[in-house]
């Protein structure tokens, strides 16, 4: 099959070299002259685990190619995907759709002979219409069809999901589609990877649905761990006693500092719009949503409490800036909040990312001090924060941090350590929905009803 795959983003650039790997013969198409540069020179301009080897391999067997001229790839195409972003709508908090249509009129103009056009981006119910009715309208003589083929990877483990996907949604109108899709995801189909073809306007609301439940789930968790804070329970063990219920499932049930990343927060509000303007609210998703916005902030609270209720002229190193590990994203990450929150109040930051600081620098408060590794964030420091849980932030060496720090107190914000190690260090030790170190656990008599 030949392919054009128009955004060479995230999901644009690992699509597009998986799909190479399968055997396709791929054209990336990006309107970003910089970033096309650098792939035609052999760098990945973001970074994702395995993504530099997968698509050096490619390029090498000639399966996969780079360009900001869409014309000549798209016209050249049998199938079209779009992957371009669909960020919140400043002001209304719907999702943006101009970067689709826009792509949408660019393919209109280029394409040549049946040509199926995919929506991966993520997008809110009717948009594949809109896009069919756009390119009817530029080009009323074009053969072609709308499909929508939302993607599920996540960042960090983005080719292993998308060669090992829990599952694959197709959602079309036209009966061609149905077998020029099979015939992309064929060699996924002989791995038996589940492969779901439905309706177009199932497909799209399958994506948002997903991933209001997961923010829901995450959120879930998050204010059961205030409430094991509150009444003296252990929200990791929570987690595990209701998790090993295979109704409810174990993963994502890792209380913290509240969801962030390019999906999630624009998402879920995506698809609060979307029922509001159905008339159909969704109360549990505009409660999710309402809920990790405020527990951002809150996060920051713990830590000036940790610090005995004041961080003016206080140095607090952070440890982890991206929105999870493995990744180099910092899209709507909880670190921004918590740090915004922290220089607020009078902090001085010095933090330290694996991959995220050059990210970070267009986003963060400018008086910031990136240290070039987790002890040189700790120099001086009064307190040390875990913000995200990268591997190399799980067998620090305390004494060696003791030592740099002016006061040894450890906000983990994601429960990756266990209290008694920390303490031994003569480590204060904060977390999140585990009991001990901030609580008097209150008697059964003395809760109020
Ligand atoms: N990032 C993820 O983990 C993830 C996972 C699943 C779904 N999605 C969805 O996939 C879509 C893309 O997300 P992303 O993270 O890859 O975005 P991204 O911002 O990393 O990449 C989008 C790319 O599209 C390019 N672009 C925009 N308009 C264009 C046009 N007309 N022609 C050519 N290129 C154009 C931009 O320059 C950019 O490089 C979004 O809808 C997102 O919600 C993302």
């Amino acid at each position: 099959m030949r392919i054009a795959m128009i955004g060479a983003g995230y999901v644009g650039l690992v699509s597009g070299a998986c799909f190479a790997d399968f055997g396709h013969d791929v054209a990336c198409v990006d309107l970003d002259e910089k970033k096309i540069q650098m792939l035609k020179a052999g760098q990945v301009p973001i970074y994702e685990p395995g993504l530099d080897q997968l698509i050096a391999d490619n390029v090498e067997a000639g399966r996969i190619a780079f360009t900001t001229d869409l014309k000549p790839a798209v016209a050249a195409a049998d199938v079209v995907f779009i992957a371009v972003g669909t960020p919140s709508r400043r002001g209304d908090g719907h999702a943006d759709l101009s970067f689709v249509y826009s792509a949408a009129r660019s393919i209109a103009e280029s394409m040549d002979g049946f040509t199926v056009v995919v929506d991966k981006s993520t997008v809110p119910v009717g948009t594949g219409d809109e896009v069919e009715r756009i390119i009817r309208e530029t080009r009323p003589d074009a053969d072609f069809t709308v499909v929508s083929n939302p993607e599920f990877l996540r960042e960090g483990a983005a080719i292993e999901d998308f060669k090992r996907p829990d599952r694959i949604v197709i959602g079309f109108e036209d009966e061609r589609a149905h077998d020029v899709m099979a015939e992309v995801y064929r060699p996924l189909y002989l791995n038996q990877a589940p492969i779901l073809f439905t309706q177009r306007r199932t497909a799209e609301l399958i994506k948002y649905a997903a991933n209001a439940f997961l923010a829901m789930k995450i959120t879930f968790i998050n204010e059961v761990a205030d409430l094991s804070e509150a009444v003296g329970a252990n929200v990791q063990e929570v987690a595990r006693g209701i998790g090993l219920d295979n109704r409810i499932g174990r993963k994502f049930l890792n209380a913290g500092p509240g969801y962030g990343g390019s999906c999630f927060p624009k998402d879920t509000l995506a698809l609060v719009k979307t029922a509001q303007d159905h008339n159909t609210p969704i109360r549990l998703i505009e409660t999710t949503v309402a809920v990790n916005d405020t527990r951002k902030r809150a996060m920051a609270r713990k830590v000036i409490a940790a610090c005995g209720g004041a961080v003016r002229g206080k140095t607090v190193g952070v440890l982890g800036l991206t929105f999870k590990p493995n990744t180099d994203d910092m899209r709507d990450s909880p670190a921004i909040s918590v740090i915004q929150a922290l220089v607020d109040q009078g902090a001085r930051i010095r933090a330290y990312d694996p991959e995220g600081m050059e990210a970070a620098r267009q986003v963060l408060p400018d008086d910031i001090t990136y240290a070039t590794s987790s002890y040189e964030a700790a120099k001086g420091a009064d307190a040390l924060v875990i913000v995200t849980e990268w591997n190399a932030f799980r067998a620090l060496d305390f004494d060696r941090l003791g030592k740099l720090m002016r006061d040894r107190i450890l906000v983990d914000l994601r429960n990756i350590y266990r209290r008694e190690e920390i303490e031994r260090h003569g480590f204060a030790y904060k977390s999140v929905g585990r009991p001990g170190e901030d609580i008097e656990v209150p008697g059964p008599g003395s809760i109020a009803s």
